[in-house]
C-alpha cells in the first residue's frame, strides 16, 4: 500500500519532480473498516508510478474521465459518483484515513467507475495522466494556506493551471470551490491570466453536494465561491 510519507516509490517520484507541497502531511487514526478497505488488494486503488495510465483499460466503454483533487473524506465524491455512474472518476488525496473511508464507501455503494490514488496530485498529474485525456477536473476546497507567506503552497498557481490545461481536452471543465475570499481572487487572477481557460464565478451548481469541509465553513459563516472554467 502506497503512503505519501513512507513509500520509497512516492519519495523517488517526489524527488524527481521536486516541488513545494500543497498539503501539510498529517497523521490520523485509521479505523478498522478503513484499514480493511486500504489493505484489500482487489480494491479500486491505483499506485503512484511514473507510467501513464491506460484509460481504455481502466474504464472500458466510458468516454469521460474526471479527476477530483483532494477529496478529503470523499462524501461529495461518493454522492456525485452515485448520481452519475457513466463518468470514470479518479479521486486523489494524500490523507490515509480519508482514502480508507472513500474505498470503504465505494465498496458499499458498488461504485465500479471510481478509482482512488493515495498520493500527491501534483505528481499524479505530471506523471500519470495522458495529454488531453480528461473531461474535467474537480477541486473542491483546496487547502487554504491563509498566511501570505504560505500562498506559494496553494495549488492554484500559474504552473499548475498550465499543467492541467495540457491534460484536459478542449471543451473540458475545471470546477473549483473555496470558502477563502482571497483564494477565490487568486483563482480568478490565475485562470483569468491564462489564454487557455475561459470562465469565472458561477452560482453554486445543484450537482455539487456540500462537502465535509464546506459544511464547517458554512457553520462559521464563510461565503462559498464556485468557479467554472472551460478549456479553450
Ligand atoms: C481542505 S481539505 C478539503 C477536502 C474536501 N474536498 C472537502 O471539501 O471536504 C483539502 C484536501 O486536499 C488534500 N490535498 C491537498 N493537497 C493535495 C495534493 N497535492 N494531492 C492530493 N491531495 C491534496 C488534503 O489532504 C485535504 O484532504
Amino acid at each position: 500500500m502506497c503512503r505519501v510519507s513512507d513509500s520509497p516509490e512516492v519519495a523517488a517520484a517526489e524527488f524527481h519532480h521536486a516541488h513545494i507541497r500543497t498539503f501539510k502531511p498529517r497523521r490520523g487514526r485509521v479505523t478498522q473498516k478503513q484499514n480493511a478497505a486500504l489493505t484489500n488488494l482487489n480494491g479500486p486503488i491505483i499506485t503512484v508510478t511514473d507510467q501513464l495510465l491506460d484509460f481504455a483499460d481502466i474504464w472500458p466503454g466510458l468516454d469521460d474521465v474526471v479527476i477530483e483533487i483532494g477529496f478529503g473524506t470523499g462524501t461529495a465524491t461518493v454522492a456525485m459518483a452515485m448520481a452519475d455512474r457513466t463518468t470514470g472518476l479518479l479521486a486523489i488525496d494524500v490523507h490515509t484515513p480519508g482514502v480508507g473511508e472513500l474505498l470503504h464507501r465505494i465498496d458499499e455503494e458498488a461504485l465500479t467507475q471510481v478509482r482512488v490514488i493515495e498520493g500527491d496530485a501534483v505528481v499524479v498529474l505530471k506523471q500519470m495522466i495522458p495529454p488531453h485525456s480528461l473531461a474535467g477536473v474537480r477541486l473542491y476546497f483546496p487547502d487554504p494556506w491563509p498566511k501570505a507567506r504560505h500562498h506559494k503552497r496553494r495549488i492554484v498557481q500559474p504552473e499548475y493551471a498550465a499543467l492541467i490545461a495540457t491534460l484536459v481536452r478542449p471543451g473540458g471543465f475545471w470546477h473549483l470551490a473555496t470558502d477563502i475570499v482571497d483564494y477565490a481572487e487568486q483563482m480568478i487572477e490565475v485562470l483569468g491570466a491564462s489564454p487557455v481557460w475561459a470562465g469565472g464565478p458561477i452560482d453554486r451548481p445543484t450537482y455539487r453536494p456540500v462537502t465535509k469541509y464546506e459544511s464547517i465553513a458554512l457553520d462559521a459563516g464563510r461565503p462559498i465561491t464556485d468557479l467554472l472554467y472551460r478549456r479553450v
